[in-house]
């Protein structure tokens, strides 16, 4: 697998899927989450609670990821994960889960034959997850996932969390 670093707006990018930093409700919201449904259109928040009346009527985990058409978006698909919220004193308890965002939306990838994906930096924003932790947190889940994903990009949205992924990745 390649992996890739990009810094940038992620609704932009040319791959099969992008990854949303979604929440349990799957109702849209602000960053990632916001700019992924403003540019798929409405035709996502339709299929997000269609995901709710089937496959997850109680809402998504954080640390579990569920897909649907890209619509309007460049990519043909999106994978909506939750990322845990960020505390010090959970940290420890939480961090797999912010691993499982990126194992389980390449599952999910591989599930729909997606052979690239492009992540965001995943609880790095609303959730307060400190970004070098998250760095090395995404990369070394990407890293040790089996999959048959051919490219994985990061695409980041400042140039600190630029820099901590390209840290986090040498
Ligand atoms: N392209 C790439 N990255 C972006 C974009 C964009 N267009 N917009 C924001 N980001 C970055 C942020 O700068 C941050 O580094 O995505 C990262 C994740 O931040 P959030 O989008 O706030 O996601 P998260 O921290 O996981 O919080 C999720 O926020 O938007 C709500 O509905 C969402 O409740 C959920 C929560």
């Amino acid at each position: 697998m390649r992996l890739e670093l990009a810094l940038g707006d992620l609704t932009a990018e040319r791959v099969d899927a992008v990854v949303n930093a979604a929440n349990s409700s799957l109702a849209g919201g602000g960053g990632v989450d916001g700019a992924i449904h403003r540019a798929a259109g409405p035709e996502l928040a339709a299929a997000c609670r269609e995901l709710r009346h089937t496959d997850w009527p109680e809402g998504l985990p954080a640390g579990e990821a569920a897909a649907t058409p890209g619509f309007d978006l460049e990519a043909r698909w999106v994978i909506h994960t939750v990322g845990p919220v960020w505390s010090a004193g959970q940290a420890g308890r939480r961090r797999p889960l912010l691993a499982s965002c990126h194992t389980r939306a390449l599952a999910v990838a591989d599930s729909l034959g997606a052979r690239s994906v492009a992540f965001p930096a995943i609880s790095t924003g609303v959730y307060g997850w400190p970004v070098d932790d998250a760095a090395r947190t995404a990369v070394a889940a990407v890293r040790s996932a089996a999959t048959d994903v051919e490219l994985v990009r990061f695409v980041l949205f400042s140039d600190d969390a630029y820099d901590s992924f390209a840290a986090a990745a040498s």
